[in-house]
């Protein structure tokens, strides 16, 4: 009798012991993988470094959620705000791939370095504009043709090759939810990417009123164009907002979606497919032919848009904004500007320049 309850016992605590063993075991691949993946087999367009190494009692653990963004010297704030809302409002184990110009890479590493950022992952990778000659046209009314950084979206799964799920976000955005509610979206069988539809949220209301008609694919595409028409594509259709997309990068690849966005950026540098009223970026477009009636859909308080926009941006009750998971100032103007709605929340999250360089333009001119 006591020799069986003894037996019990033992096998009890063996479990107990096997079971710590995997879970430390899982835990150990986990740093591992992160440690020697980036160094692993690089055959991609564009340089990489990680964070220096993290103090082991500030480092998160558990499941990656993968978040990309672009930094562009000249608004260089507007990354570190969103990091820093992104990190502060989740205990995930967020880590952000940072994707910005050679010329940017010392600048940011001191604002990340020198700031209470320092215990934040991130990995910086240098985009090469090189990547788009021949795909962009020259023509110098085109804005982006000088914002190559705007088309790094194309390039997810290059950025980001160990990952399966990835977030990006544009620079322009605050987020005040969970991070992890935004990755945990789910993407239906099949499908790529999901994004923020402009029809059936608060945001669309906005843009209706305040931004003309950008709501549907006819705002972003011309449809006179024999390239459009044999697409087949309603006119009419809902368009969306590209500015925070959940990917599955396993369906990106296997669907080729990067060749399929280059090849109607380049078809467009020749034949000039986009709408002439087109007013937001001209990466729109690819995406908009790309994922037509085959993309999946955020919640709409995870991209309350159009703070940017004159009129739309400041309709938002203030119950409303603070309601709102995730905050796009997308349009004219930019939180770090001198006019724009709702830059006191955006204030709440930038974090000042440790160099100097870079000061949101209406704080200089209270000064
Ligand atoms: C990138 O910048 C560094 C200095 O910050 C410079 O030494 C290097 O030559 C640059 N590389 C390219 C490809 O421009
Ligand atoms: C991504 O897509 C692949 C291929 O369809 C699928 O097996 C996998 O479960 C998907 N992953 C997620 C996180 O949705
Ligand atoms: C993707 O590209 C590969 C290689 O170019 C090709 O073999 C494959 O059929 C393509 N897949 C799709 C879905 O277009």
């Amino acid at each position: 009798m006591t020799l069986r309850r003894v037996n019990v016992i033992i096998l009890v605590l063996l479990a107990v012991a096997f079971l710590i063993l995997v879970q430390r075991n899982l835990l150990n691949l986990g740093d591992f993988l992160h440690k020697e993946n980036p160094d692993a087999g690089m055959i991609l367009p564009f340089e990489s470094e990680l964070s220096p190494d993290l103090r082991s009692d500030s480092v998160r653990k558990g499941e990656e959620i993968p978040v990309l963004i672009t930094a562009t010297e000249d608004r260089l704030g507007a990354v570190v705000a969103a990091i820093n809302s992104v990190y502060e409002n989740s205990k995930a184990n967020v880590v952000f791939t940072i994707v910005t110009l050679n010329d940017t890479v010392d600048h940011l590493k001191v604002w990340l370095s020198e700031t209470k950022l320092k215990t934040v992952k991130y990995n910086i990778v240098v985009f090469k504009p090189e990547l788009l000659s021949g795909k962009i046209s020259k023509d110098p009314k085109t804005p982006e043709t000088v914002k190559p950084l705007t088309f790094a979206r194309y390039y997810l799964p290059a950025y980001i090759p160990e990952a399966e799920k990835a977030i990006y976000l544009d620079d322009d955005i605050i987020v005040q939810g969970d991070i992890q509610e935004l990755y945990e979206t789910n993407l239906k069988p099949g499908h790529a990417a999901a994004f923020s539809d402009d029809c059936n949220s608060a945001s669309a209301k906005g843009i209706v009123r305040g931004a003309g008609n950008q709501n549907n694919y006819i705002g972003f595409l011309d449809f006179k164009k024999a390239a459009i028409k044999k697409l087949g594509m309603k006119p009419n259709t809902c368009s969306f907002n590209p500015g925070v997309i959940i990917t599955n990068l396993t369906e990106w690849k296997n669907q080729n979606i990067t060749q399929q966005l280059e090849h109607w950026m380049e078809l467009n540098a020749q034949e000039d497919l986009y709408s002439k009223t087109l007013a937001e970026s001209i990466t729109t477009p690819p995406l908009l032919i790309v994922f037509y009636k085959h993309h999946s859909n955020i919640d709409p308080m995870w991209h309350v848009r159009h703070l940017g926009n004159t009129g739309a941006g400041n309709r938002y009750s203030t119950q409303f904004i603070r309601a709102a998971k995730l905050l796009h100032w997308n349009g004219h103007y930019k939180p770090w500007g001198r006019a724009s709605s709702y830059s006191d929340v955006w204030d709440k999250w930038f974090i000042p320049d440790p160099t100097g360089k870079f000061h949101p333009v209406r704080r200089h001119a209270e000064e």
